[in-house]
C-alpha cells in the first residue's frame, strides 16, 4: 500500500508539474544562452536505463538516497545523452553541468543517473543533497559533500587546513567556530590534492538549498580551480541562484529539464503499474 501510495504520488507530481507547465515538451539542451542540440550521443536511456549506482565517496546520507534509487528512466534521451557526454568527456578543467527546472519534473532523477555515468567512467564522486530546512545550518552540505573526501586525502593536507575543516565540519573537539577563510583554503586544498589522484565530481542535488557558508567555501574554491581536474554536477531551480558556485559562465552546460511529454507520463504509469 506504502509503496502504491509512493507511485500515485511520482505520478501525479509529474502530472501536474507537466500541466502546470501548460506544455508537453521535454527538455531544452543548451549552453550559455544558445540552445543546440546535444553533438554527440554517447549513451540512449535505453542503455543507460536500470543501471545500478555503485558506492563511492560521498556521505553515507546522500548515498543512501542515490543508492534507494533503482528506478527506470522514461524518456528523456537527449538529457541522459548530455549528461553521459559530459561525464565522458574527461578533460582537465574544473567545469558543471546543471539540470536546471521545475520541482517534479525529474532533474535528481537524472541528476542520479549523472552519478552513475561518472563512476562507471571511474571518477570519484562526492555527494550532497541539501534540504531547505537546512539552510541556516552552516558547513551542513560541506559535511555531507566533503566529510568522507577529508577522511580519504585529508593526510595530505596542511595542519592549519585540516584543522581548519576539522572544526567547520564539527570534527574536532575546538571550541573556537570555524574561520571563514581558512576553511575556503582548507577546501581549495582538499580539492586540489584529491583531483591529483583522479577526476574529482561534486553532485549536489538543489544546489538552491545550500547553507551560505558550505556555498561561499565552494565558490572560492571552484573560482581557483583553473586546470584541476573537478567538475560540478548540480540540479537546480529556475529561479534565484546562478547555481554556478565560483565555475565560469561558459564552462558550466546547462540542461534546461522541461515537463515529460504525455506519452511518456502514461509509459510511466503503464510500466509502474504493471
Ligand atoms: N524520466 C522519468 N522516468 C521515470 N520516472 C521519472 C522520470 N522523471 C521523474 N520521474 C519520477 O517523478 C518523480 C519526481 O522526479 P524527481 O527526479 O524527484 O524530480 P525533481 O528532482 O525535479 O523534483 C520521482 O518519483 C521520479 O521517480
Ligand atoms: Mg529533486
Amino acid at each position: 500500500m506504502k509503496k502504491f501510495l509512493a507511485f500515485a504520488c511520482s505520478i501525479a507530481t509529474l502530472a501536474f508539474a507537466a500541466v502546470a507547465s501548460g506544455q508537453f515538451t521535454s527538455g531544452a539542451y543548451r549552453r550559455g544562452t544558445g540552445r543546440t542540440k546535444p553533438s554527440l550521443r554517447l549513451r540512449t536511456s535505453r542503455q543507460i536505463r536500470g543501471t545500478p549506482i555503485s558506492s563511492g565517496a560521498a556521505s553515507l546520507h546522500s548515498e543512501a538516497r542515490v543508492e534507494t534509487a533503482r528506478l527506470n528512466v522514461v524518456g528523456r534521451d537527449a538529457e541522459l545523452a548530455a549528461v553521459a557526454e559530459f561525464a565522458a568527456l574527461g578533460a582537465p578543467g574544473a567545469r558543471g553541468l546543471l539540470l536546471v527546472g521545475d520541482a517534479g519534473f525529474g532533474k535528481t532523477t537524472l541528476w542520479r543517473e549523472g552519478v552513475g555515468a561518472f563512476r562507471r567512467e571511474g571518477a570519484r564522486v562526492c555527494l550532497a543533497g541539501p534540504a531547505e530546512s537546512e539552510r541556516d545550518l552552516p558547513f551542513a552540505a560541506l559535511h555531507d559533500l566533503l566529510a568522507k573526501l577529508l577522511d580519504e586525502v585529508g593526510g595530505e593536507l596542511s595542519e592549519p587546513h585540516r584543522g581548519a575543516l576539522d572544526a567547520a565540519l564539527l570534527r574536532s573537539t575546538s571550541e573556537s567556530a570555524a574561520d571563514r577563510l581558512a576553511v575556503s583554503l582548507a577546501v581549495l586544498d582538499l580539492l586540489r590534492a584529491a583531483s591529483r589522484h583522479g577526476a574529482l565530481v561534486l553532485a549536489i542535488d538543489d544546489v538552491q538549498w545550500l547553507d551560505r557558508p558550505s556555498a561561499a567555501a565552494l565558490e572560492f574554491s571552484l573560482r581557483r580551480l583553473e586546470s584541476a581536474s573537478v567538475s560540478l554536477l548540480g540540479t537546480l531551480r529556475p529561479d534565484g541562484a546562478s547555481g554556478l558556485l565560483g565555475l565560469a559562465a561558459d564552462s558550466v552546460l546547462r540542461v534546461d529539464v522541461g515537463p515529460l511529454p504525455a506519452a511518456d507520463l502514461g509509459r510511466i504509469v503503464e510500466a509502474r503499474s504493471g
